[in-house]
């Protein structure tokens, strides 16, 4: 259908604690999840920690093949933002990726796409990977908006980017209401936005950079249903929230073929 060829993309397993975890409770969950993960040789593996334990997350991942990302940082490189954290802040303390543009940030905290955009910029420049999100509502899918609202927030957010800035970053769909409702996309509806989504790439950059990106799926994310969803050659890993938080359903994520 997107007449975009395949290319050999490395999956990406990403957990994103939210607000879950403090440093006791990080040292507690590496102890029990990097046995159980063994070398992961298949994917890339991503934890994202709150700022205050991902010092405990480094130390602990120390020698491991796993990643620390922040959840959020800010769009300037410095400066009087009380309560903000900067990307080379993020990069000094061990961070190698960081999510930006969450639906979560985008509601309470207001993010608009252009921050989405700045944001990504600004991990960029810091050598930070930006695992850039997007994804519609209930109210916007309902009523057939779907693609109109990913078209809007990829040209404002990712896709405000050059193509070298872009070529440095992933991206995950992360339908809303899928997250933390228990009701995962079918493995066809996130393969059909994520399509979409390829698309909007090709338009905005090239053939080559639709077929080279990685899309994350994100919500509601589970053991018993990421093998449907990793079955999409679309998907190119996953964004897990609730299921990341315990170290045996998240080891059962990653260690999915
Ligand atoms: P859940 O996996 O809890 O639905 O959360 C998804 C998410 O928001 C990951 O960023």
């Amino acid at each position: 259908m997107s007449g975009i060829p395949s290319r050999e993309r490395r999956r990406v397993m990403a957990g994103n604690w939210k607000m879950h975890k403090t440093h006791s409770e990080t040292r507690a969950f590496f102890a029990a999840f990097l046995p159980m993960i063994g070398d992961a040789a298949h994917c890339d593996v991503v934890i994202a920690p709150p700022f205050t334990s991902i010092a405990a997350a480094v130390e602990a991942a120390k020698g491991s093949r796993v990643a620390i990302a922040g959840q959020n940082n800010h769009w300037q490189m410095e400066g009087a933002f009380t309560g903000e954290v900067s990307s080379a802040m993020l990069v000094e303390a061990g961070c190698t990726h960081v999510i930006v543009g969450h639906s979560e940030r985008r509601q309470y905290s207001h993010e608009t796409d252009d921050i989405v955009s700045q944001k990504s910029r600004a991990a960029l420049v810091a050598g930070l990977t930006p695992i850039v999100c997007l994804g519609e509502n209930f109210p916007e899918r309902e009523t057939g908006r779907t693609q109109e609202v990913l078209s809007q927030q990829f040209i404002g957010g990712p896709g405000a980017l050059t193509a070298e800035e872009f070529s440095r970053i992933l991206i995950a769909y992360e339908p809303v209401w899928a997250i933390g409702t228990g009701r995962t996309a079918t493995p066809e509806i996130a393969a059909a936005a994520h399509r979409f989504l390829r698309q909007c790439v090709r338009d905005q950059f090239s053939p080559e950079a639709a077929a080279g990106v990685r899309i994350l799926y994100g919500g509601s994310v589970k053991p018993d249903n990421i093998q449907g969803l990793m079955a999409q050659e679309e998907l190119d890993g996953a964004l897990v929230g609730g299921a990341s938080l315990d170290p045996r359903s998240f080891a059962a994520i990653v260690n999915a073929k």
